[in-house]
């Protein structure tokens, strides 16, 4: 996949290193040619042998060392690169780049390079959130660097939060794209995904079974075929898949805002979120007392955000899902009309293996000119991927 292309990846000194380990491994499985420069920092961590061996390249470690200079120049591996990765890249390492500073091989070779640039930061949840390292981020971006979001999780230092690198095989995705475009390369997709929750009380909520698995999958597989993807979640327990946006709702009305917002700036917006119909019509302020045997709840009717895209839609591809539990094929021909989709994915959620919370999915697509196919019972990512298949269909259609 990779042959013919050369990397070269940036290590510098963080807990980290070992994922950059991995990110090794598969880029020279994939056939590319790969010189890893490490920082005296990175060393620390893994040694330069462990790199060596499974890039069979020599490492380089020093800016002022004959021998490696004589071997290979820091400006020669500059120019021969097709991408320049830094990974994991510091706090320390992002304030020299933002701030053009070059006092070692790796920010030398660095800024010698006109090749593109994926910078993958990972540090302690405080120090990503400092003011001081934002800037120098947002700086990176205007430059033109392309950098991948670290995700939400447990930090090697003991903290939760913002600042973990994300999994090898998202990083080596990301990197794909930019060595050979995807076939999403261009496209800004907004996914919808999870669960709503509606507020009863200050203690309980109204919700349903989506774990958003179906939903993330689209995420994922959109970004690592080069879409511009944003997320709008409920609240799932799945970490924020690295190099998608998310955005974190709660309610139907949330999610309903955070969609109105970027709907007119999206080429394809696809439903997966399991949306509550309906929410308490009074939210009580103190937590409800049990006292009477029969307790009845008032609900009101939420809006049907789908629905609402539906109506002011102009150039996008709108695709929604449709989880029922009987007469599966009718019920998502009616929701594909009345919501003005172009595609809808239908659900039986009472199949084995199939809807909320599983790993797999059965599903049938269903198309605006009626054609419709069945797939049999697959993964959730494969799913995504034969999704994705579709909207490129879609996309390639010529429009009247
Ligand atoms: O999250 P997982 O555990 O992986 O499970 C995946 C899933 C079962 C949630 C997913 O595959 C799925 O079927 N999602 C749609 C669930 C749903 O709400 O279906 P529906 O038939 O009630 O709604 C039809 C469409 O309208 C959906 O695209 C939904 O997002 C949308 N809708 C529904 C109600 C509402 N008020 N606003 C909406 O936009």
């Amino acid at each position: 996949m990779l042959q013919g292309k050369t990397v070269v990846l940036g290590v510098s000194g963080g807990i980290a290193v070992y994922k950059a380990v991995e990110l090794l491994r598969l880029l020279i499985k994939a056939q590319a040619e790969v010189h890893v420069v490490m920082t005296k920092n990175a060393c620390e961590f893994v040694t330069p042998l462990t790199f060596q061996t499974l890039s069979h390249n020599p490492v380089h470690t020093e800016l002022f060392d004959l021998y490696q200079e004589q071997e290979i120049g820091h400006i020669s591996l500059a120019d021969r690169a097709d991408l320049f990765l830094i990974v994991p890249a510091t706090a320390n390492l992002i304030g020299k780049i933002a701030n053009g500073l070059a006092d070692d091989l790796l920010s030398t070779s660095l800024m010698a390079t006109k090749a593109p640039v994926l910078i993958c930061p990972a540090m302690n949840t405080n120090m990503y959130e400092d003011q001081r390292y934002q800037r120098n981020h947002q700086q990176l971006l205007a430059d033109g660097f392309h950098l991948l979001e670290p995700i939400s999780g447990d930090l090697a230092c003991g903290w939760q939060g913002k600042g973990k690198l994300p999994d090898p095989q998202q990083i080596f995705a990301a990197a794909c794209n930019l060595l050979v475009p995807g076939d999403l390369s261009g496209v800004r997709l907004l996914v919808t995904a999870g669960p709503t929750r509606e507020e009863l009380d200050p203690v309980r909520y109204l919700s349903n079974y989506s774990s958003g698995k179906m939903g993330y999958a689209i995420a994922r597989s959109a970004a690592a075929r080069g879409a511009d993807v944003t997320l709008i979640s409920g609240p799932v327990a799945l970490s924020e898949p690295g190099g998608v946006t998310t955005l974190q709702v709660t309610s139907a009305l949330q999610m309903q805002q955070a969609l109105a917002e970027r709907f007119d700036s999206s080429d394809v917006v696809i439903k997966a979120a399991a949306v509550a119909d309906y929410r308490p019509l009074h939210k009580a302020q103190q937590k409800i007392k049990k006292s009477a045997e029969e307790f009845c709840l008032q609900l009101e009717k939420n809006p049907d955000l789908l629905a609402e895209l539906g109506k002011r839609k102009k150039k996008q591809i709108l695709v929604g899902f449709a989880a029922e539990t009987e007469n599966l094929l009718e019920n998502a021909a009616t929701k594909i009309k009345m919501k003005n989709l172009d595609m809808i994915v239908a659900n039986d959620v009472t199949a084995e293996g199939a809807g909320f919370g599983s790993e797999t999915n059965l599903v049938n697509f269903l198309f605006a000119d009626g054609r419709q196919e069945a797939l049999p019972l697959l993964s959730k990512a494969k799913v995504a991927e034969t999704l994705l298949d579709r909207v490129r269909e879609l996309l390639d259609k010529p429009k009247h």
